[in-house]
């Protein structure tokens, strides 16, 4: 299989970072800081399991980058960026919710999701033991099982997954958008962690993700294992899947949802 050393690196460190994730939150969790707004919120164990993901990756790759949504970026030299969520879904994981993830990619060219290209992707949910692996033409897998997107079904029929910003006024335009959709498929789930929304329409747990206002570190690894599950994965119309847009579905109903979003208002 193609980039199984990385595979194997990103797999160690994302297990070893879902543990201690897993142990803080056993232990109790509180809000150590606010960022964007008041209820986009960080904790200490946010930013120890990103310093013990950096740390591992210091030794273990010392040549390539890192870009963390908790401490930053730096350049590497050797073409490759780890592209790192330490924890996605902090609102889940503040409140105990089972629902949240580390979540890790490698990317080659800067890493800038416009034009980066995704190697090797590692998405972890402690509080369920599940993960979810990809390589670059490698496929996907949950564990040890080979996944795939679910079968095209009619917007109707399809399970819609999204998310919403922290943004109060983006929120007020979200909550609009939903409210036109909401009768235009089977149901809506808002689950709080996107790199968990990308990797269940990867094993076909919903039918098609959506978002807008998305960081770097929030899809780099959801976006491959998705499309290494045969999802297609977009942005607006043929752009990358970034800030925009992101928007994962089997490819038949994806250009569906495509054109219910754009005539509800997207
Ligand atoms: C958030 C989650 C959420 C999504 C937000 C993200 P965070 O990431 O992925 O599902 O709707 O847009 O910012 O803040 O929990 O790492
Ligand atoms: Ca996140």
């Amino acid at each position: 299989m193609p980039y199984d050393d990385l595979l194997s690196i990103a797999r160690t460190v994302t297990t070893r970072a879902a543990a201690l994730a897993k142990q803080r939150r056993s232990e109790g969790v509180e809000v150590a800081g606010t960022k964007s707004s008041v209820v986009d919120v960080v904790t200490e164990a946010d930013r120890e399991t990103e310093a013990l993901i950096r740390a591992l990756l210091a030794e273990a790759r010392p040549h390539d980058g890192f870009f963390g949504e908790e401490s930053g970026a730096e350049k590497g030299s050797s073409g490759l960026t780890w592209i790192v969520d330490p924890i996605d879904g902090t609102v889940n994981y503040l409140y105990g919710i089972p629902h949240y993830a580390v979540s890790i990619a490698v990317v080659e060219g800067d890493p800038d999701p416009a034009s980066w290209s995704a190697l090797v992707a590692c998405v972890v949910n402690p509080a369920a033991s599940e993960t979810y692996t990809a390589t670059v033409g490698g496929g996907a897998f949950l564990g040890g099982a080979a996944i795939r997107v679910a079968d095209s079904v009619e917007p109707a029929q399809a399970l819609v997954s999204t998310g919403f910003a922290y943004d109060s006024v983006r929120r007020a335009e979200q909550g609009a958008l939903i409210a036109r959709l909401l009768p235009l498929v089977r149901d809506i789930r808002r689950q709080g962690t996107a790199s968990l929304d990308l990797c269940s329409v990867a094993s076909g747990r919903c039918n098609a993700y959506f978002e807008r206002g998305l960081s770097p570190w929030d899809h780099a690894a959801g976006v491959l294992i998705a499309r290494e599950a045969g999802a297609q994965v977009t942005g607006r119309g043929e752009a990358p899947p970034g800030r925009d847009l992101v928007l994962a579905a089997h490819p038949d109903l994806a250009s569906s949802i495509e054109k219910i979003l754009g005539q509800i208002g997207l």
